[in-house]
């Protein structure tokens, strides 16, 4: 078991690496220092705040083991300094930057090696280690949004996703009950998912796929961005201030729209679900639709609730590790794939792409569950509890297995959208139908 584990464990951690370098060797040095966007990181300071992360966890707390560098923690620290200041910062060049994560790395591997796997809960089932694949996972993420907001020549490239398998529309109703949320088994849960806990979810319908492309120009045809009556008030105020048409990204093409992505412009894809939204605009279709966006709790329960058993899946499709058929995950392609191209991956409430594609925006606001306790620092998650932050859920196509999960949460300000965001609509059932 335990060699297995750090083989798994070391196999997660060079997977990583390798999309790490792939996102910063595609750009030239000019490129990885300079900003993108004022909400996004230099990618260069991205490097090095990753191996900053594993040097202070792996080599230093784990491992015990001297600094690598001492002097650099203060620069890589996110709560020290905004992203629109970071390129103003003594950074490591792109070259110092690549040497210092591969130092790092090659401690944490001896740490990897040596560590006893089961003498603290920090280290535990590969936990710190795990810890430290997702954030790497969940920066590789944030490179890949910040790929998409350049501007330039495509530099990077994958297959097209999969083709619908089958149509998949309209909505299936989950019947009240009671359904596990969280979990205490997952290994490599962040502290935020933990522990689970009963949650009693009222009846209620839940669209089988995402929103798609063709749903949401549909909107934007019947004016929904010129009515106050579908967007909140703090919707609509940002929707005026910031000026919003359309999804980010899309530009009006004849009758159509076209969109650009990752330096390539096209038709938007009628079935692909959309992408680029806040949650200010998938709120206001949801209202248009006279539906409403998911809970969390909903959402969840939808994606892991399995009636037959009365217990809570891992996924959607069962307790399986994701594999290529089940979602699309993992930055193997670019684009979300159409909806119906997932068969395999529905839950057993017969909801289709929960995993992957897009992440999506629920209702709920970032809170703990009953019971939460930090573990192992509050600045993952404590510190952003009760602000003004919406939940998202299931993974975007640049997600990678190691960072999501049935109980996995993310979280954003609602106005975002260079995320990989969209979301589905449910509504409520009358008590009659549960
Ligand atoms: C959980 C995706 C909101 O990217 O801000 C990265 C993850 N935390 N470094 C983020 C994270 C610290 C976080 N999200
Ligand atoms: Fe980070």
């Amino acid at each position: 078991m335990t060699q297995d584990l750090r083989l798994t464990v070391a196999a997660a951690m060079e997977r990583a690496r390798v999309r790490t370098a792939l996102l910063t060797d595609a750009v030239d040095d000019d490129d990885l220092v300079r900003q993108h966007s004022p909400i996004m990181s230099p990618l260069v300071w991205d490097l090095a705040h990753l191996g900053n992360q594993e040097e202070l966890w792996l080599v230093r707390d784990v491992g015990g083991r001297e600094p690598v560098r001492q002097d650099i923690d203060e620069l890589y620290d996110a709560f020290k300094h905004a992203r629109k200041d970071r390129p103003g910062l003594p950074l490591l060049d792109p070259a110092e930057a690549r040497r210092y994560v591969a130092q790092v790395r090659d401690k944490a591997l001896d740490v990897l090696d040596h560590v006893r796997l089961d003498d603290r809960r920090l280290v535990a089932d590969g936990f710190a280690f795990g810890m430290i694949v997702q954030h790497e996972q969940q920066h590789d993420e944030t490179m890949l949004a910040t790929h998409q907001l350049r501007t330039g020549a495509p530099v990077l490239t994958a297959p097209e996703p999969p083709a619908a398998r089958n149509t998949v529309s309209g909505e299936v109703l989950v019947p009240g009950g009671s359904f596990t949320m969280g979990t205490d088994t997952e290994p490599w849960a962040l502290d935020n998912e933990r522990p689970s806990v009963a949650v009693d979810v009222p009846a209620f319908y839940i669209d089988v796929a995402p929103v798609t492309n063709a749903q949401y120009a549909a909107f934007i045809a019947a004016g929904g961005y010129d009515e106050p009556r579908w967007w909140s008030e703090r919707g609509w105020a940002h929707r005026q201030e910031a000026g919003l048409v359309a999804p980010m990204h899309w530009q009006r093409d004849g009758d159509g729209w076209s969109y650009t992505r990752f330096g390539r412009t096209r038709r938007v894809i009628r079935d692909e679900p959309v992408v680029h939204v806040s949650y200010f605009e998938a709120e206001a279709y949801a209202t248009w639709a006279g539906r409403r966006l998911p809970t969390e709790a909903e959402w969840e329960k939808a994606a892991r609730h399995d009636p037959a058993t009365g217990r809570s899946r891992r996924f959607p499709w069962g307790d399986g590790s994701p594999e290529p058929r089940h979602a699309n995950l993992g930055q193997r392609h670019l684009a979300p794939a159409p909806v119906g191209a997932y068969p395999d991956g529905a839950s057993p409430y017969g909801v289709h792409q929960l995993m992957g594609d897009v992440w999506e925006w629920t209702s709920s606001g970032f809170h703990p569950y009953p019971g939460f306790t930090v573990f192992p620092y509050a600045e993952y998650s404590q510190v952003f509890f009760g602000g003004d932050y919406k939940v998202l859920r299931g993974g975007s196509f640049g997600t990678d297995e190691a960072a999501v999960r049935g109980t996995f949460r993310n979280w954003d300000h609602p106005i975002r959208r260079q995320i990989f965001s969209g979301f589905r609509c449910a509504r409520d059932a009358g008590p009659d139908e549960s």
